[in-house]
């Protein structure tokens, strides 16, 4: 199929402009509709935003996951990892990644994330001032999650934190140069923390966390299994972290049958979960390069196109999801991208799907009346990941509260 050149109309604002990026939603509807496959000239990539053929090219293999991370906007020299690799390296990284995410990992530190919870919902019913989701809830959850799967002491946590939320900028392309030469340095700082901490371990005899397995599995040269820690942390900690509060903006407006549900039932915890990482995907693209000309469903793409797979377009594309806008929570199926798909689909998949139905349930079993704030909040002018400014938490009753719409007109 040929692909048509089309620009935007002027009355929509380009998704990558800071104003389109706090709502970028109408643009992409817009390309889905007349340009599901679209040469930018903004940005000089091909934006790919039908979920057919989002789907489609994160499973096909002509795609270059390397090559996608190579040609960002700007070189950000993170460390060798599976997603800076193809088929064969790749699977030879990703297969010791499992010693860290793997199932018999996220079963070794189920007990102990549970725990977690509990202590990160008793800070915040501690707290005296205003609580704020993603710095009350998100962060420290996320800090825990990488606590017990690295074997971090508590009293390591605020250093973690620091360096993560550092080395996090890195997952933006759109970081402004000075920012992103700081996020290298901090990446740096990262490796060598986790590379001591890892020593440590070893040194102590330590085998308690999934980390130390990873440590000491001999397929992997040193600088492979450090790439592989900084990535799940540049990747996965911040994301984690801010898909609490953008899940609480759609989530907390609902009906109380809805919280009651989210409360007693843990599959329908666990549907609402993936339903609020349809709606705002923390991490909206993935990058990749065209190795041939490929056709695609609605459009095509030459050898050596720089694509991107608009994960969060596709997971409001209404040829698959109806209300696509709406928070359907027990939406089923849910075929939503926002763990991406094929060889790359996030390792960390199930980890998310356990860690936050069970804050999210019991959150809101312990404050029945929690509310967000009277006005609207704001969207950071990031790419990636997706995440608020600030998302206020009020842990007693008060005033309606203010989000997006539901299904259910609540
Ligand atoms: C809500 C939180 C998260 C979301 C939405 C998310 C999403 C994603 C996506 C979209 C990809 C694929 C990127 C691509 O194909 O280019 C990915 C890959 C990956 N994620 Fe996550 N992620 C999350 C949390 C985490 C966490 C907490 C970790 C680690 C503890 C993690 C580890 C990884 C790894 C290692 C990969 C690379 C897999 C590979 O290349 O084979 N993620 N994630």
């Amino acid at each position: 199929m040929s692909t048509t050149a089309v620009t935007l109309p002027d009355t929509l604002v380009h998704p990558f402009a800071p104003a389109g990026r706090r709502d970028p939603y109408p643009a992409y509807r817009w390309l889905q509709t007349h340009a599901p496959v679209h040469h930018d000239p903004f940005s000089g990539m091909w934006l790919v935003t039908g979920h057919a053929a989002c789907s489609a090219l994160l499973r096909d293999a002509r795609f270059s996951a390397a090559l996608g991370q190579r040609e960002r906007a700007r070189d950000d020299r993170l460390p060798v990892s599976m997603l800076t690799t193809d088929p064969p390296d790749h699977q030879r990284l990703r297969a010791p990644g499992g010693l860290l995410l793997g199932p018999a990992a996220l079963r070794s530190i189920t007990d102990g994330l549970s725990q977690d919870v509990d202590a990160v919902l008793d800070a915040l019913a501690r707290r005296r001032d205003e609580p704020d989701a993603i710095r009350d809830l998100g962060t420290p959850l996320a800090t825990a999650v990488f606590g017990r799967l690295f074997g971090l002491p508590a009293h390591e946590h605020p250093a973690f934190t620091t360096l993560a939320r550092a080395a996090s900028v890195n997952l933006d392309p759109m970081t402004p140069p000075a920012l992103a030469a700081r996020g290298r340095l901090a990446a740096g700082a990262l490796t060598r923390y986790l590379d001591a901490h890892a020593r440590g371990l070893k040194a102590r005899g330590d085998t308690s966390a999934p980390l130390a397995a990873l440590a000491d599995d001999d397929r992997l040269e040193r600088g492979e299994m450090l790439g592989i820690l900084s990535l799940a942390v540049i990747g996965g900690w911040q994301p984690l972290a801010e898909t609490v509060g953008n899940g609480l903006l759609w989530l907390l407006p609902h009906a109380a049958t809805v919280r009651r549900q989210l409360v007693e039932d843990p599959e329908f915890a666990r549907s609402c979960v993936d339903e609020l990482l349809r709606l705002e995907a923390p991490i909206p693209f993935a990058a990749r390069v065209a190795t041939e000309a490929v056709d695609l469903p609605g459009g095509s793409v030459p050898a050596g196109a720089r694509v991107l797979a608009v994960i969060a377009a596709a997971n409001r594309d209404p040829a698959v999801f109806s209300d696509p806008d709406l928070l359907v929570p027990d939406r089923r199926p849910n075929p939503h991208l926002a763990f991406g798909a094929g060889a790359h689909f996030c390792l960390a998949a199930a980890l998310v799907r356990q860690v936050l139905p069970t804050l999210l349930a019991r959150l809101l079993a312990r404050f029945p009346e929690l509310r967000g704030p009277d006005v609207p909040p704001a969207w950071e002018p990031t790419l990636v990941p997706r995440r608020l400014t600030a998302y206020p938490l009020r842990l007693g009753p008060s005033g309606p509260p203010t989000g997006p719409t539901t299904s259910e007109g609540n």
